[in-house]
């Protein structure tokens, strides 16, 4: 029997298309974004993923850190981007201690897949019990390792990990452990890039980079950031597309090419 085409199947992007682009050493480009009108633009210029992260605290909410934001807030957020966007893959922030238990987990990316039409769910930190039963009930899980921005309250202020060997082993381990407890991509926030690269190569799941240099297998910035209208200081590792763009399309369009041609990062927007 021939297979049936499915007219209502999404032109959306799947976790296999981003497997097959690491094979293929093809560059992965993500930005984050918080609404349609930016959505559709992120979509329409090529990006592979958008993801809805929960820094829509600080730069839609004007907080000071991600911790306040809830989950109510980021499935409102996570509607409004995947309504319209057509191509790319859409990952969305499991926010501050909303998956603190595996019921916890499993209910709150329920309703981040179910009313937000997220196609995977993001977490921070290294918690392998929670992602694994998030995948065996169907959940793709996005892990997230490096600077933690939802520990800032531990940590004290933004700054680089895994600079000592001690530290570098212990995000190595863990990166492991993620893709061991079956999540499906890893994104790498603020190491130093010789970390991220021997991270890049070991794990068979692609690596995102924000902050870890160019030998990611993708690369991420917070959008506002990029178009140079975050409200605090723009982080050494990003870069404002719009100094060298007319219109925020062509913003976005440099920073798509400028990933999948290895232009960006640069050593100045990196950490060794
Ligand atoms: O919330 C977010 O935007 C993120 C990126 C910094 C990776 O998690």
């Amino acid at each position: 029997m021939a297979l049936i085409e499915n007219k209502l199947a999404p032109q959306a992007l799947s976790i296999l298309d981003l497997f097959a682009m690491k094979q293929a050493d093809e560059k992965i480009s993500c930005l984050t974004a918080y609404d349609a009108s930016f959505s559709l633009l992120v979509d329409q210029a090529g990006i592979d993923i958008i993801l809805v992260g929960d820094s829509l605290g600080m730069v839609v909410q004007g907080k000071a850190t991600t911790v306040p934001v809830s989950i109510d807030e980021m499935v409102y957020h996570s509607r409004c981007v995947t309504h319209v966007r057509k191509r790319a893959f859409v990952i969305s922030d499991l926010p501050f201690l909303s998956y603190s238990s595996i019921d916890l987990a499993l209910i709150n990316a329920a309703k981040l897949m179910q009313q937000g039409g997220a196609q995977m769910v993001k977490l921070e930190g290294a918690h392998a019990s929670i992602i694994e039963s998030l995948v065996n009930f169907g959940v793709p899980v996005c892990g997230h390792l490096g600077l933690l921005p939802q520990s800032i309250n531990q940590l004290g202020k933004y700054k680089i990990q895994g600079k000592n060997d001690q530290d570098a082993e212990k995000i190595m381990d863990d990166a492991k452990q993620i893709e061991q407890a079956g999540a499906s991509l890893l994104v790498l926030e603020c190491v130093p890039s010789g970390l991220a690269a021997k991270i890049s190569k070991q794990l068979k799941i692609p690596v995102i980079g924000i902050g870890a240099g160019l030998a990611c297998d993708g690369q991420v910035l917070v959008l506002y950031d990029m178009l140079g209208i975050s409200l605090g200081e723009r982080p050494k590792f990003s870069k404002n597309f719009m100094e060298t763009a007319t219109d925020i399309a062509g913003a976005i369009s440099q920073f798509h090419q400028s990933v999948k041609q290895s232009e960006f990062p640069t050593f100045d927007h990196s950490y060794s």
